[in-house]
């Protein structure tokens, strides 16, 4: 390996409303493999993690449990600590965004953002719940939906039609707050203007730093367009820090939330007269976010616009990965599928989620799947059979490794030449391919000691001294290979890396633990590493949670612990469901692996839809927008619409006028900085040069529906 890097990772700071999952542990599984990973290569590493603490959900609960904030943020910063010690996460310091540190921090981006003049202040109109006396996020209001008048749906979508809606449009709304008619109110709100940081955000995002499927995406999602402005402003009453120089006004949570990475830093670098400036303003260290899929957004577009208006550095990597999903289904309450941390632990040992994780990471922000049968059988077969097994058939059979390595016919070799490769997989983050190349050595290990047969020797060696060499050098080889693999294992299963090193009396220290076969050394008493995986344990962690409560207060929306998958896009917290599949289609021949079809949809989901057949009456270019062409469509008689195409790269003006395409007439109204686009135009293909619009054959007529 080269020089020692010097590295300072996180991973997302989960919210203080409710208790860690199982899903969250994919992303704190999967981080702190890697730092152990970049210490047992001898890089230096700080792993940094909070609690998310602001916002109106806090604010809430404090109010219906009648206590402070405060109290709240102690009681579950507690709660998420122990549940992440319990399975071998460990933290350099574990802090809070509602901390002094913070607060000092988020005031020095603010005056950097403002006196970069890209910080703008416009009136917003929201829906204001008159008892609560407080503004209301979509997730907080309910009704009848206007499109199909199920009663007591979501502001923003219908659970049974699945129309989209703003909640004024809901019937009968009302705030899960109170109870309360809302009304609508208006208020200033503070907003960064995104789109001044575009040059950078182009640059940076095709930069080297996100993998590429999210580079494209969000090339294809958001740079395509005039990025929206983004309110980062929460009129009182708000959980959070009040704006200094906009009193009444607080920082909106997601504003606050990421400035956390740098001062909870800070806090442990203070603790230990360190200077959070080696760790963040240091081009010599690399910072690296994990997060996943679902905040993509922020941490890929504000987070590193923020950053650019300050001297803190850019992340080297955001590690993006995807969402868990059990036996191929979302996290289910109703099927015990959502398993929070404490419950997983009254039942099983955290080694085996570790290794099964590990074993289904790779570099993508693909979704990763818990099959609870694979589960069992995977950790059984790999770490009981293969791994431990090594151990235990041969530990007992001779007091010592022998004094001189014997000939193993190259095993321990080949094993530590696999070392570069390993090695290379983890930092990649594909722990599946380190995984899978550990079991291949694992495997051949096995296959010698099957075929030397330590157990059959045993009995020849007390009489036979031939037999007695046989059995010592035969244990000592398989003790090896055990060894190497726990080496291999150590960031996964640093506890059975440790039950190793006590075997054995040679703590593994360092990843070069397993260039070197172990000789001479006694060997302790063998302990219990690893038990089998009951899958009537399984079970009864499933029975038990389908019986637990809420991981969330029961009235605090569900967003926080939710297993959905949105991309969030943050205007005033309304929340827009951009699949990530969608944009990640290739060209022609891989449109389909790339981008496999879509799950089925009944005829009335699809009927809502009202596309139409349309002409282009005029074509413009819109000088302002790099990729935008002003359409106005003829829809037949004098129906008329204006649509903003993200089509430039592909199509010149003059070449649309007059031409008919395919229209979707009933779209929500989308306000650009240029206009109000009204609808969309239909093409195929996502790449900039490849966008083909579709069109009718001959003898169709505008206005006519398309079914
Ligand atoms: N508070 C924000 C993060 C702020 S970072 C400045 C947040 N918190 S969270 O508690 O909802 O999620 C924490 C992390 O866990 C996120 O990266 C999220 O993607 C991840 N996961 C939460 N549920 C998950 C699954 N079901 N599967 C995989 N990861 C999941 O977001
Ligand atoms: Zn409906």
């Amino acid at each position: 390996m080269s020089a020692p890097r010097r590295l300072l990772v996180t991973s997302a700071l989960p919210y203080v409303n409710g208790h860690i999952h199982i899903g969250h542990l994919v992303e704190y599984l999967q981080t702190d493999i890697w730092v152990r990973f970049q210490r047992l290569v001898g890089n230096q590493c700080a792993y940094i993690c909070a609690d998310d603490t602001h916002g109106t959900a806090t604010m809430i609960r404090a109010r219906q449990e009648s206590r402070s904030e405060a109290d709240i943020i102690r009681e579950m910063s507690k709660a998420h600590q122990d549940d992440f010690a319990a399975f071998d996460i460990r933290f350099d310091h574990y802090g809070s965004t509602d901390s002094a540190s913070n607060r000092t921090l988020v005031g020095e981006f603010w005056s950097a953002l403002r006196a970069s003049g890209r910080v703008a202040e416009k009136e917003v109109t929201q829906l204001y719940d008159p008892k609560a006396g407080t503004f209301l996020a979509d997730r907080f209001v309910r009704g009848t939906c206007p499109k199909c008048g199920a009663a007591d749906q979501p502001g923003d979508n219908c659970d049974k039609c699945s129309a989209t809606y703003a909640p004024t449009d809901l019937k009968d709304a009302v705030s899960t707050l109170s109870g309360a008619k809302p009304e609508l109110r208006s208020a200033k709100h503070y907003f960064v203007r995104l789109e001044l940081f575009r040059a950078f955000l182009e640059t940076w995002v095709h930069s080297g730093t996100l993998q590429p499927e999210i580079a494209k995406w969000l090339q294809n999602t958001f740079l395509t367009d005039e990025l929206r402005d983004w309110d980062v402003s929460r009129p009182a009453p708000y959980f959070g820090f009040e704006i200094p120089d906009a009193p009444g006004n607080y920082f909106y949570v997601w504003l606050d939330a990421p400035i956390g990475y740098i001062a909870a830093t800070k806090d442990w670098c203070d603790a230990q007269r360190d200077d959070v400036a080696r760790w963040w303003k240091d081009p010599a260290c690399e910072v690296h976010h994990f997060i996943g899929k679902d905040i993509a957004y922020f941490h890929t577009l504000f987070w590193p616009a923020m950053l650019s208006a300050t001297a803190y550095s850019l992340p080297k990597q955001v590690h993006i990965h995807g969402f868990l999903t059990v036996d191929g289904e979302k996290m289910s309450k109703s099927k015990g599928t959502f398993v929070r941390a404490r419950t997983y632990l009254d039942h099983l040992d955290p080694a085996f989620l570790r290794y099964f994780y590990a074993s289904k990471l790779t570099q993508k922000a693909e979704d990763l799947d818990l099959n609870l049968e694979e589960f069992a059988a995977k950790v059984n077969s790999d770490l009981v059979g293969k791994v431990v097994n090594l151990a235990s058939r041969t530990a007992r059979f001779i007091p010592a490794i022998a004094a001189a390595y014997p000939d193993d016919g190259g095993l321990f070799a080949a094993g530590a030449a696999e070392s570069a490769a390993i090695a290379q997989a983890y930092d990649d983050g594909d722990f599946n391919q380190a995984m899978r190349r550990v079991m291949a050595l694992a495997d051949r290990a096995n296959e010698y000691v099957e075929h030397v047969a330590p157990w059959a020797l045993k009995k020849a060696a007390a009489t036979d001294p031939a037999a007695a060499t046989r059995l010592e050098n035969a244990c000592t080889v398989a003790l090896n290979l055990f060894r190497q693999l726990a080496v291999y294992l150590a960031p996964v299963l640093p506890r059975l890396a440790e039950q190793a090193g006590t075997l054995l009396g040679a703590p593994i220290t360092a990843w070069s633990d397993a260039q070197r076969p172990l000789t001479g050394h006694a060997i302790g008493n063998f302990a219990r590493m690893l038990d089998r995986v009951d899958p009537a344990k399984v079970a009864a962690m499933v029975a038990a949670s389908a019986q637990a409560e809420p991981a969330a207060p029961a009235k605090v929306p569900a967003a926080t612990t939710s297993t959905a998958v949105p991309i969030t896009v943050p205007a005033h917290e309304v929340e827009l469901t951009v699949p990530l599949e969608e944009v990640e289609a290739e060209t022609d021949s891989q449109a389909l692996r790339e981008e496999p079809l879509a799950e089925t949809i009944d005829f009335a989901a699809f009927s809502q839809v009202d596309l139409r057949v349309a002409e282009v009456l005029t074509a413009e270019d819109v000088p302002k927008a790099k990729k935008i062409i002003k359409l106005t469509l003829g829809l037949g008689g004098s129906e008329r619409r204006v649509v903003f195409a993200g089509i430039k790269s592909a199509y010149k003006p003059e070449q649309l006028v007059g031409r008919l395409i395919v229209f979707v007439a009933n779209l929500e109204p989308r306000k650009m900085s240029f206009g109000i686009s009204e609808g969309m135009a239909l093409a195929a293909g996502l790449g900039e040069q490849d966008i083909f619009l579709l069109s009718p054959d001959s003898g169709a007529k505008p206005g006519m529906r398309i079914h």
